[in-house]
């Protein structure tokens, strides 16, 4: 790929194309491809490219990892990598992408996915295993809902706790939808009264996905590390078992979408979580509304949130409080990614723009500012233009689509 060799010589605010991703979905990146607002695989892979051209051993930090777009890329380069999230969902998948599974192990998901299918028909359900939401029920047909609850208990059935199960688990998690009511196109559930959904035959699907999960994870053998070392739950305080000497990560945008709700239906199947987990994750989700509760009286993030969106706060108080705790919550994110780097590491930060009630908040500028109290310097620059909107965050009326995602790299000196 042309990119990774003009990297360096990348111009301050330059524009980068990236080519469409289709080539990605035999690899692991097809693990969890459903969970929202996943970054483009090529901006890590770029930058660790770029990296490992100047360092043979290095550390790799992922404080919100989502899904895994960064670990997936890291794992193939780097000695250890690190992550940092909040939601279970998000471990699980990102867990699964990046582990490295021998030859042996791959075969035996293999056998494993065969050995479930075989069994689900005549499998007894297991009620212990039965999602604790409200409301469940409502999402999907009664043949699918027991059908999905045989398959679960096929799985607790034929695995212990560890990498198969959580192997199959990741693959039952991304059929949960498919054979729910819940329409596909939106990313959060819904169901239309418009255009009935035919919902998929619960084990047709799960033998349809599972082996290209089998094919997604089976070329892990050339992974330089063994997968993700997970070093905390919440991105704002955290610490590092190692001294890291890159981190890369795309956090949530200000107020854009509650995803934790977008990903409620597989949450609550895989068992990860019920009503109280949800809230509790929604909760602890940078950029909610719901933490402008919890702002502090720091009066630098004042002065920045009232030198690059202050007119918002005579239009939007609420939504003003929430912008400001979300940069409240990057410093500390900051903070803690700079105590974690290595003297000379750098801190890419990939984030997207947000209008909030017609007033356009840089965020990038913004955090540029924070980082550099703290002590970074800011050494790189550049953005893209996002070509695939199903995966990023639709933002309706509430600020039209984010157009461009900016790069920022900070040097901790
Ligand atoms: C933009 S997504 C990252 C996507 C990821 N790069 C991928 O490709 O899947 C932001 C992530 O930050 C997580 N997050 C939000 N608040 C957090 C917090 N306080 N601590 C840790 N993770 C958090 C969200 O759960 C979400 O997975």
């Amino acid at each position: 790929m042309e990119i990774t060799t003009t990297f360096r010589e990348l111009q301050w605010g330059a524009e980068i194309q990236f080519p469409n991703s289709r080539g990605l979905s035999k690899s692991p990146h097809f693990v969890g491809g459903r969970y929202p607002c996943r970054s483009v695989a090529f901006v890590p892979r770029i930058i660790i490219d770029d990296f490992s051209g100047t360092a043979e051993n290095f550390s790799i930090l992922d404080p919100f990892m989502g899904s895994g777009t960064t670990a997936i890329e890291a794992v193939r380069r780097a000695n250890s990598v690190h992550g940092v999230e909040v939601d279970p969902y998000a471990r699980l998948i990102a867990t699964v992408a990046a582990r490295k599974d021998s030859q042996d192990e791959i075969q035996e998901l293999e056998s494993l996915v065969l050995e479930i299918g075989s069994k689900v028909d005549s499998q007894k359900p297991d009620k212990a295993l039965l999602p604790e939401l409200k409301n469940i029920n409502y999402w999907f047909g009664e043949t699918n809902f027991s059908e999905l609850l045989k398959l679960k208990s096929a799985i607790f059935d034929a695995t212990n706790e560890g990498m198969a199960r959580d192997f199959l688990l990741a693959a039952f998690g991304d059929i949960i939808r498919a054979c729910s009511k819940a329409e596909r196109q939106s990313l959060k559930p819904y169901i239309s009264k418009k255009y009935v959904k035919q919902p998929k035959p619960v084990l047709a699907e799960f033998l349809r996905i599972a082996p290209k999960y089998v094919q997604a994870v089976a070329q892990s053998s050339d992974h330089k590390c063994d997968g993700i070392i997970w070093e905390g739950q919440d991105a704002t305080e955290f610490g590092t078992s190692k001294s890291i000497d890159l981190a890369i990560t795309s956090p949530p945008y200000i107020n854009a979408m509650d995803y934790t709700r977008c990903i409620k239906l597989e949450s609550a199947w895989i068992g990860t979580a019920d009503d109280a987990a949800i809230r509790a994750v929604r909760n602890a989700q940078l950029g909610e509304s719901v933490r402008r509760h919890q702002v502090t009286d720091d009066e630098f993030i004042s002065s920045i949130a009232i030198k690059h969106f202050g007119d918002l706060e005579a239009i939007d108080e609420v939504k003003f409080k929430t912008a400001l705790a979300f940069f409240d919550d990057m410093k500390g994110n900051l903070r803690s990614v700079f105590n974690s780097l290595k003297a000379g590491g750098i801190y890419y930060i990939i984030i997207g723009n947000s209008k909030i009630r017609g007033i356009d908040v840089p965020t990038h500028l913004a955090i540029a500012d924070i980082a550099t109290e703290l002590g970074y310097k800011w050494e790189k620059y550049f953005q893209y233009r996002i070509k695939d909107h199903r995966t990023s965050i639709p933002r309706g009326d509430r600020g039209g689509k984010i157009e461009f995602e900016h790069v920022l790299g900070l040097v901790k000196p």
